[in-house]
C-alpha cells in the first residue's frame, strides 16, 4: 500500500503504512483528541496498532491510556513515560530513550532529541522530551520534530535524508516561525508541514505565509494541512 498520512490537529497524527507481517500497521502519534479544540477525530474512534508519545504534557500524550486500553496497540515512549503508562494500566509498552532506536514491523523508530519540557498530568516527571525520525520499510523517512526549540543537531537528523518533517510552528511553547525556517534549512527535507499551531489564539500563525518563505528561501515544499486533511506519500 501506499503510505498515508492523516493530520488529526495539533500534533496529532495517523501513519498507515506497510507492515512486515503483510498487513498495515497504523501508527498514531501524540493522540490529544478529545481536548483538542481542532480535533479531527474523537478519541473513542481513534484505532492504533502503535501509538508514540513524544512528552507527557496533556496536548501530546492525549487520550494515549484509553486509546491504548481500547486498541490493545503498543505504546512506545521515553523510559519514564513508559513506566507511568504501565501504572495506569497499558499492557503494552516499548521503552526507549534518546538516540535509541526499535525494529517494529512497519520500520525502525528512532527516538530524536527536542528541547523541551515533559512533566505528566499528575505532575511527575515525564524524562526528557522527545521527536521520532520514523523510517519505514520501504525506505522513506518521516521526521516528527514534536515539541522544540531550534537546535544545530537537527543537521545530523537531515543528513539521513528526509522526505518529510512535520514541524511546530507556534511559537510560545515550540519554535516559531523563523526559527521553524531554519530548521528546514538544516532538515533539508523534500517536504515540510507545519503543525502546533491555531489550535488556541496565543499560538496562531499564518501557515501560508511561512509556506511562501520557506518556499522562497530553500528547495522544500511545504504543505499546509488543515486537520483532518489526509495523503498518499509519493
Ligand atoms: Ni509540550
Ligand atoms: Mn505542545
Amino acid at each position: 500500500m501506499k503510505t498515508t498520512i492523516q493530520f488529526l490537529g495539533h500534533n496529532a497524527w495517523l501513519v498507515r503504512c506497510d507492515s512486515a507481517r503483510g498487513d498495515s500497521a497504523r501508527i498514531l502519534i501524540d493522540p490529544f483528541l478529545s481536548t483538542n479544540p481542532i480535533a479531527a477525530l474523537r478519541a473513542e474512534e481513534a484505532e492504533a496498532d502503535f501509538i508514540l508519545v513524544s512528552h507527557g504534557h496533556a496536548d501530546h500524550l492525549g487520550d494515549t491510556v484509553e486509546i491504548a486500553k481500547r486498541t490493545n496497540a503498543q505504546v512506545v515512549a521515553i523510559a519514564e513515560i513508559s513506566g507511568w503508562l504501565q501504572n495506569q494500566g497499558v499492557a503494552h509498552t516499548q521503552s526507549m530513550n534518546l538516540g535509541g532506536s526499535l525494529l517494529l514491523p512497519f520500520g525502525r523508530v528512532l527516538m530524536t532529541p527536542a528541547l523541551h519540557s515533559s512533566t505528566l498530568p499528575d505532575g511527575s516527571s515525564g524524562g526528557s522530551s522527545a521527536g521520532f525520525l520514523l523510517m519505514l520499510n520501504g525506505g522513506t523517512n518521516l521526521y516528527f520534530a514534536c515539541d522544540t526549540a531550534l537546535f544545530s543537531d537537527m543537521r545530523l537528523i537531515g543528513d539521513r535524508g528526509i522526505h518529510t518533517a512535520f514541524l511546530p510552528i507556534g511559537d510560545r511553547y515550540t519554535m516559531g516561525p523563523s526559527d521553524a525556517l531554519e530548521a528546514v534549512r538544516l532538515l533539508r527535507a523534500q517536504n515540510a508541514v507545519p503543525c502546533h499551531y491555531d489550535t488556541w489564539s496565543i499560538i496562531r500563525q499564518d501557515a501560508g505565509a511561512w509556506k511562501a518563505h520557506v518556499e522562497a528561501q530553500t528547495t522544500t515544499k511545504v504543505f499546509v494541512a488543515a486537520p483532518g486533511a489526509a495523503w498518499e506519500l509519493d
